[in-house]
């Protein structure tokens, strides 16, 4: 598939880079400064199966669009790629920014980044998902031969059996965490992870997994 990322930093340069070598996937990154040497040498490493460009070129690229910007700068990205009607958003940013006890969420029981990611994307189906572990992780989500597990929430039930399989593709158990409104529980849940590896001294080697009876 042919897959628009919009960012190319530790996320997007992560999800990239295994999808276009484990999936056999084509990415097209979408950047303010595709000509930068962290970029070009990204798609180097990637031979053929990627190249970089605008947000709008990437979009006018990919059959889905995932979202691997800073939240600061989400808004702004978003209104540089275009007409997103009917498009499909994987959304894997996360409201953060620093409060009087450091790093934390800026919005989240009543509204979240994917809600308010789904209002300046008018009318694209947009999905809460690969937010939830560090960046690392995505590039290898098994652990001793256990997959960590990924959610996706979203509304459009149509297009959700997609996103399920490109996200599993990168080896997570997925699970349906239901509709678009619960981005404000998967937020949180990042928040939990980060708040245990960067401030509670797990460090980032370690992921959520389910269990079962
Ligand atoms: N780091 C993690 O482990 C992790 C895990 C889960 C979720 N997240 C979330 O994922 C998002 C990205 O995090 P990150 O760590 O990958 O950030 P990062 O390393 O800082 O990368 C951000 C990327 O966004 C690009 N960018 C910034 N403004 C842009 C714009 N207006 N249009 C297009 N691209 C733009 C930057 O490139 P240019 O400056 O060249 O445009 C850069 O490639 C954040 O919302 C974060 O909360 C992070």
């Amino acid at each position: 598939m042919k897959l628009a990322i919009i960012g190319a930093g530790n996320v997007g340069g992560t999800l990239g880079s295994a999808w276009a070598t484990k999936g056999g996937h084509e990415v097209f990154f979408g950047v303010r400064s595709p000509n930068s040497d962290k970029t070009q040498a990204l798609v180097d490493a990637l031979g053929g199966k990627a190249r970089a460009g605008t947000a709008a070129e990437a979009v006018a690229f990919g059959e889905m669009i995932v979202l691997a910007t800073p939240w600061t700068a989400t808004g702004a990205a978003i209104r540089s790629m275009g007409d997103l009607n009917g498009r499909t958003i994987l959304d894997a940013t996360n409201p953060l920014a620093m409060g009087p006890d450091g790093l934390g969420l800026e919005i989240g029981h009543s509204i979240s980044a994917g809600e308010k990611v789904q209002g300046w994307a008018k009318g694209a189906s947009v999905f809460k998902t690969l937010n939830t572990t560090g960046f690392g992780n995505m590039a290898n989500p098994v652990f001793h031969g256990v997959k960590s597990v990924m959610f996706v929430a979203g509304d459009d039930t149509a297009k959700k059996p997609k996103v399920i399989e490109l996200v599993a593709a990168l080896g997570f158990e997925v699970v349906d965490a239901g509709p678009l409104r619960n981005a404000r529980l998967l937020e949180a849940h990042a928040m939990l992870w980060i708040e245990l590896a960067l401030k509670r001294g797990l460090g980032r080697d370690w992921a959520f997994a389910l269990v079962r009876r």
